[in-house]
Parts: structure tokens; C-alpha cells; sequence
């Protein structure tokens, strides 16, 4: 297309979305939206085929690369054969999903369980809220401040953010929302290297007396049925915990009967670097909710893992959350060649050696704009820049909206290469950069985006403040 034809036709489409649709199921981080025309690989294009290295991957739907070949020839073939099937009837796509899934927490954790499915990853939510309900007797959640688990009413509910609740009345069952180790900016004032987790001392306190309101001493029970974690904050600002954290936390869970429901949807299939995030924290949550990269963002698929005894038939009966497309077969069909490919590939092995290379040019980045970049970690390919004024530590959300805009104008050049930078932006503060690139990017890729990051903040910051390289 001409580039006048293309500014016509973005044009049109805006009017009629002005018009037509509603904004109420999405946000544009940008005015007007950026329209794209094509994706590969690492790659979002415009309408001119100027390509934006992109480093969020759809929120990591599409954590294994754009138009994944191995997965669309899977959705291809299932979409030849058995594209469609009421829930009712079993297709074998199904279950060996289920039975790969459950059969890897087995061996991982020791534990039997069973897997449910749904679609998106909030309506999973919505599942392990009712088997908790259903298997405690209880509706009442703790869940960490800045965590982020959907936007349906149940899911809000256990979201800390008012973004997500205003404007919807009272939420009766409200989390109980915890202070999530975020270290950076802890709560308490302390340091890492010394707190010894003060962090959660305090939340054990807190059933030290029935004052403080979540323990009943003469029922010996608390009213929480339990606790909402993610290992690594995903909206959150890709929080990472310290060591030792989540296992105090679980024995303190452990001993008043809250059990652990650990949301993989963002961090699941190896984000982090391994197979789900909580393998990092040493502890064996009771329910896992997943979602997004199943799929790689085709078809549509999301579901929980819980151990047998909360979901066992005659406690979870049929329908108990039936929903039409929960396990449509395009979705399971892509499901299946994915975990398949996490078995055949040594995942665990990339993703960290990606990770560690890209932590250290962000540690080199962070050395060339020193408390404006106030700090970088990462996790696997779960990584963070948290933007900050010159005092290292406030958080400077208009440097990074400026950078994030900066990018998607796809005016900057790498190799004698014009380029566009896709960001994400998350955080308490959303001062934060959550870096979740294609687990397939190439370290040629990870300089690409070194660079462009480098000449985001040079060109954002001014020229004359940024030292010289
Ligand atoms: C950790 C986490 N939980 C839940 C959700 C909600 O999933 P969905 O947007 O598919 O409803 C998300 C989505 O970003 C997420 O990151």
C-alpha cells in the first residue's frame, strides 16, 4: 500500500472504531493506536514492513515466537480434520493434554491431580475460586498486593488494584491483600540482606490473635480459604522474590489450612525458566491456573491443575464450571504440539542462557544510565527495568511512557536497519519495563534490542544528560 492509501485506511479504521466499538475491553496505551499488518518470528510489521523487534509478545500469549511453524501446521491440521466438538463428547487432543500436564506435576511435585479447562485465563480463575469455595467452604482470599489474576468479577476481586473494582460496586469478597516481597521498594523500609523476611513474619503475626482478624482461635480455623500467588509478578512489574520467601510462606499457609494457588498464567511454559515459575520458589502449590502460552496465542485454551483430592469427581462434579468452547479441539490441538516441542527442546537450558545474556546487557544499559535505570532482574526471559528520576529511586512513569511511544514511532535504526521497539509497561508506579521477548529470540535479536532500548533512552532522557558510551 501507498503511504497515502495506508494513512487513509488507518484513518478510516479509527472513525469507525470511534464509533463502533467498545473501548471498555481494551486499552490503547497509545493515541491513536498503532495499526500492525503482519507478525513473524520476534516481529510485529506495519503497514509499510517496517519491522518492531517486539519484547512482550501479546503479554507472553505468544511466548514461542509469531506464527510458530511447528504450532499453526498443528491448528492446520486439526482445523482439516476436527475443528469442532461440543464439550460433551471426548476428543483425544483432550485428554492427552490433561494427561501430560497432570503427569509432569506428578513427577515434578509427587502429586496426583487432575486438569480442568476453560478458555481464557480469567475464567480459570473463576474455576479455582469455585473449587476452593467448593472443597474449604470458604470465599475469602488473600492475594499479594500488586498481583494480577483477570478482569471478570471473581478474578477482580483478588486483583489489588481499585483500576480493576471501580466503578463495580461493593466486592464482598475482597482479597485480603499482602504485601508481596518486592524488595525494591519494600513496604518496611529494609534491605534484602538483612530483613530475614521480616515481610513475612508479619503476615504470620497476623493469626497470632483473633484482633488482627483473619484466625477465629475458637474455631481454629481462619476464614481464608487461600492464598493468590504469583512467583514472579507479572502486571505487577515482574516482581522477583527473594530465596526463601514463598517457603515461609507456604509452612505459615500450611498451618492454618489456607492452601496455595499459584497463577502461571503469565509465567507458565518456561517464561522464567522452567517449565512453571513456582519451581523456582521450592514449594508445591495445591492448584495451578495457566493459560496464554499454551496456545502461543492461537485458538484460545486456559485451564487449573489441582491435586486430586480437591477436584476428584464426586467432590467436583460434572459441569461444575462447564463453559461451550472450554476445551475446544483447535485450542487443544495447539496445546498438545506444545508441550510436546517443551519435551522434545531443552527449554530450560535456552531460556536461561537467553536470560542471563539479556540481564547482562540490561546490567550494562543500567551502567550507562545509572539511577534512571534504578534497577534490572530477570528471571529465565522474565525481565524488568524499573525507570527512575536522577534519585534512583522515584519512579519516573513519563520517561517511560515517552520511551514506550518513542518506540512504536519505528523511526530507529540498528545494522542500517529502520526499526520499531515494542515495550510493555507494569509496575505499582507503571515506571516499570516487563521485558517477555520470544522464547525463540537469537542473541543477534537480544543486541538488536539492547541497542534500540539504548537509543530509546538516549533520545527520551536528552542527549546531553545521558553519559558518553
Ligand atoms: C498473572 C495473570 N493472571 C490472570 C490473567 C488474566 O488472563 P486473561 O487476560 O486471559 O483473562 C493474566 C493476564 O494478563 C495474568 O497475567
Amino acid at each position: 500500500m501507498s503511504d497515502s492509501a495506508t494513512t487513509t485506511r488507518t484513518a478510516e479504521l479509527l472513525a469507525l472504531e470511534r464509533q463502533y466499538c467498545s473501548f471498555g475491553d481494551t486499552v490503547h496505551y497509545l493515541e491513536p493506536p498503532k495499526v500492525f499488518a503482519r507478525c513473524q518470528g520476534s516481529y510485529l510489521y506495519d503497514d509499510e514492513g517496517t519491522p518492531y523487534l517486539d519484547l512482550q509478545m501479546w503479554y507472553s500469549a505468544a511466548s514461542f515466537g509469531y506464527g510458530n511453524q511447528r504450532l499453526q501446521e498443528a491448528l492446520k491440521r486439526q482445523l482439516d480434520r476436527l475443528p469442532q466438538l461440543a464439550c460433551q463428547y471426548l476428543h483425544a487432543e483432550k485428554v492427552e493434554v490433561a494427561a501430560r500436564l497432570a503427569r509432569y506435576c506428578e513427577q515434578r511435585f509427587g502429586v496426583k491431580g487432575r486438569v480442568h479447562f476453560n478458555v481464557g485465563g480469567s475464567q480459570a480463575i473463576e474455576d479455582s475460586l469455585k473449587i476452593v469455595r467448593n472443597s474449604t467452604g470458604k470465599n475469602l482470599m488473600f492475594a499479594f498486593m500488586g498481583g494480577y489474576h483477570g478482569r471478570t468479577l471473581g478474578a477482580s476481586a483478588i486483583t489489588s488494584s481499585y483500576r480493576y473494582r471501580r466503578r463495580y460496586g461493593h466486592f464482598g469478597d475482597r482479597g485480603q491483600f499482602v504485601f508481596y516481597p518486592y524488595c525494591f521498594r519494600c513496604l518496611y523500609g529494609l534491605r534484602r540482606e538483612t530483613c530475614n523476611l521480616y515481610c513475612h513474619d508479619q503476615f504470620a503475626k497476623l493469626f497470632e490473635s483473633e484482633y488482627y482478624g483473619v484466625w477465629d482461635p475458637q474455631a481454629g480455623a481462619s476464614e481464608y480459604g487461600a492464598f493468590y500467588i504469583e512467583a514472579v509478578q507479572g502486571t505487577g512489574g515482574y516482581v522477583i522474590p527473594p530465596p526463601g520467601y514463598f517457603r515461609r510462606l507456604k509452612e505459615t499457609c500450611d498451618q492454618r489450612k489456607i492452601l496455595i494457588v499459584d497463577d502461571e498464567i503469565q509465567m507458565g511454559f518456561y517464561r522464567t525458566g522452567k517449565f512453571w515459575a513456582v519451581e523456582h520458589l521450592g514449594i508445591t502449590p495445591d492448584i495451578i491456573v495457566f493459560g496464554k502460552a499454551l496456545t502461543n496465542g492461537l485458538n484460545p485454551l486456559s485451564g487449573l491443575w489441582a491435586r486430586e483430592d480437591l477436584i476428584t469427581p464426586e467432590l467436583f462434579p460434572p459441569g461444575s464450571t462447564h463453559s461451550t468452547f472450554s476445551s475446544n479441539p483447535l485450542g487443544t490441538a495447539v496445546a498438545l504440539e506444545t508441550l510436546k516441542m517443551l519435551e522434545e527442546e531443552d527449554y530450560a537450558a535456552q531460556v536461561n542462557e537467553k536470560g542471563a545474556y539479556f540481564l547482562a546487557g540490561l546490567r550494562d544499559l543500567q551502567g550507562r544510565y545509572p539511577r534512571v535505570i534504578g534497577q534490572v532482574d530477570g528471571l529465565g526471559l522474565a525481565l524488568r527495568i524499573e525507570v527512575c528520576q536522577e534519585d534512583g529511586i522515584t519512579p519516573d512513569r513519563e520517561l517511560a511512557d515517552r520511551i514506550f511511544a518513542e518506540g512504536l514511532k519505528g523511526d530507529l535504526t540498528a545494522g542500517g536497519r529502520r526499526y520499531g521497539l515494542v515495550l510493555d509497561i507494569g509496575g505499582y508506579y507503571k515506571n516499570v519495563f516487563t521485558l517477555a521477548p520470544s522464547l525463540a529470540i537469537t542473541r543477534a535479536e537480544i543486541d538488536v534490542a539492547l541497542d534500540l532500548l539504548d537509543q530509546l533512552f538516549r533520545r527520551c532522557r536528552g542527549a546531553s544528560s545521558a553519559p558518553a558510551r
